[in-house]
C-alpha cells in the first residue's frame, strides 16, 4: 500500500527555534518513516513581509535546511524543498484564489494577529491576504493527508480544507481534505513570559544556539513573579519556565510541582535542570549541523533532489486540476 503523505514547513524569514521544535518539527521527525513527507521552505511566503529584503532568502534556506537537517529529518526518507522552484504550486494558487472569499481571509484570526504583530494595517498587501491561498497550494499540490503545524497556524491550514471542499464540490472528487496535527505542547512562550517566542523580542532559544546562549537565555527567563525567596511557595502554573519544563523534561514534572509548590525548589536549581535538559536535546542537532555546515554540497544536493520530485508531484496534480476544471485544451 502507497504510504499516506505528510506536507508541512517554515517560512525562511530566520533560523528556527524551540517553538518550531515542539509545534511542528518532531511531529515531522517522529512520523516521517511512517508518511511520506514533504517539507516546503516557503521563500515566496516569506517574502510576503519581507518583499523589500529578498537578500535575506538565500542564507536563511540555507539555515532553516540546516535546522532540518540536524532535528533529524532523514534526506533518505522526506522531500524537503524550496516553494518558489515548484511553479505547480503558483499556477494552483490562481486558481485556488478564486474559491475562497475576500472577506473570510480578513476576518482569518491568524492573518489578523500576524498583520497587527508585523504592524501592516493600510499597507496590508493582496498577497499577505492571501497566504493562506498560497499555503493551500503548498498542502494540496502533493495531496497531502496530514499537515502538523504549530497551534497558530491551525486557522489557516482550515482555510485548505474550505478551498479542498468546494474544488471537489464544484468540479468532482479531485483533491485531499488534509487533516491538522498540532504539536502536545501547543505554543511555546517566549523567555520573557510574552505569548510568542520571537525573534524582534529576543526571547528565543535557537535550535543553533551553543550550550552557553542556551544556559544564559533560560538562567534570565522569567518565573513566577511572586516568589522572591527560594522558601516562598511558588506557582508553577503561571511559570514560563515550568511550562518549559513540561516540554523539555516531563518525566521530572510530578516532583518539580511538589518542591515547587512546597518552596523547596528555588528557581535557581529548577532552571539549572531545564538547562540540562535542553542543552541535552540540543546536542545531537548541533552535530549533525556542524557536519551538513562542512558538506554544502550535500544541501544542494538534497534541495535539487526535492525540488525535481516535488516537480514531478506537481505536474501529475496540476494535470489532474486542469482535467476536473476542464482547462486541458489538448
Ligand atoms: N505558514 C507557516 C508558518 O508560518 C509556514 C508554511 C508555509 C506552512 N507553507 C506551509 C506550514 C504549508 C504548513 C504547511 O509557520
Amino acid at each position: 500500500m502507497t504510504k499516506k503523505r505528510i506536507l508541512t514547513g517554515d517560512r525562511p524569514s530566520g533560523p528556527l527555534h524551540l517553538g518550531h521544535y515542539v509545534g511542528s518539527l518532531k511531529n515531522r521527525v517522529k512520523l516521517q518513516y511512517e508518511y511520506d513527507t514533504f517539507v516546503i521552505i516557503a521563500d515566496v511566503q516569506a517574502l510576503t513581509i519581507h518583499f523589500e529584503h529578498p537578500g535575506i532568502l538565500k542564507e536563511n534556506v540555507r539555515q532553516v535546511c540546516l535546522d532540518y537537517l540536524g532535528v533529524g529529518l532523514d534526506p533518505k526518507a522526506c522531500t524537503i524543498f524550496i516553494q518558489s522552484a515548484v511553479p505547480e504550486i503558483a499556477e494552483l494558487t490562481v486558481i485556488y484564489s478564486l474559491l475562497v472569499s475576500a472577506n473570510s481571509l480578513r476576518h482569518n484570526p491568524t492573518i489578523k494577529t500576524e498583520a497587527q504583530e508585523y504592524g501592516l494595517g493600510e499597507s496590508l498587501s493582496y498577497g499577505f491576504l492571501g497566504y493562506p491561498v498560497s499555503q493551500a497550494a503548498d498542502i494540496t499540490f502533493c495531496k497531502a493527508h496530514l499537515v502538523p503545524v504549530g497551534a497558530d497556524q491551525a486557522p489557516v491550514v482550515e482555510v485548505t480544507r474550505k478551498i479542498v471542499r468546494r474544488f471537489n464540490e464544484l468540479y468532482g472528487e479531485t483533491l485531499v481534505v488534509p487533516e491538522i496535527m498540532i504539536g502536545d505542547v501547543g505554543r511555546l512562550v517566549g523567555t520573557d513570559g510574552s505569548a510568542k517566542m520571537s525573534k524582534t523580542l529576543k526571547n528565543c532559544i535557537y535550535l543553533s544556539d551553543p550550550p552557553e546562549v542556551v544556559a544564559k537565555q533560560l538562567s534570565t527567563a522569567m518565573t513566577d513573579p511572586a516568589r522572591i525567596h527560594v522558601t516562598d511557595p511558588g506557582h508553577p502554573e503561571v511559570c514560563n519556565v515550568f511550562s518549559y519544563q513540561k516540554a523539555f523534561n516531563p518525566d521530572f514534572i510530578p516532583e518539580l510541582e511538589e518542591s515547587c509548590r512546597a518552596g523547596r525548589i528555588g528557581c535557581v536549581a529548577c532552571k539549572k535542570t531545564l538547562i540540562q535538559a535542553v542543552n541535552e536535546l540540543l546536542e545531537p542537532v548541533r552535530e549533525r549541523r556542524r557536519y551538513y555546515e562542512a558538506h554544502p554540497d550535500l544541501i544542494s544536493d538534497i534541495l535539487t533532489a526535492g525540488i525535481k520530485r516535488a516537480r514531478e508531484v506537481g505536474a501529475e496534480t496540476m494535470s489532474d486540476v486542469r482535467r476536473a476544471m476542464k482547462i486541458d485544451y489538448f
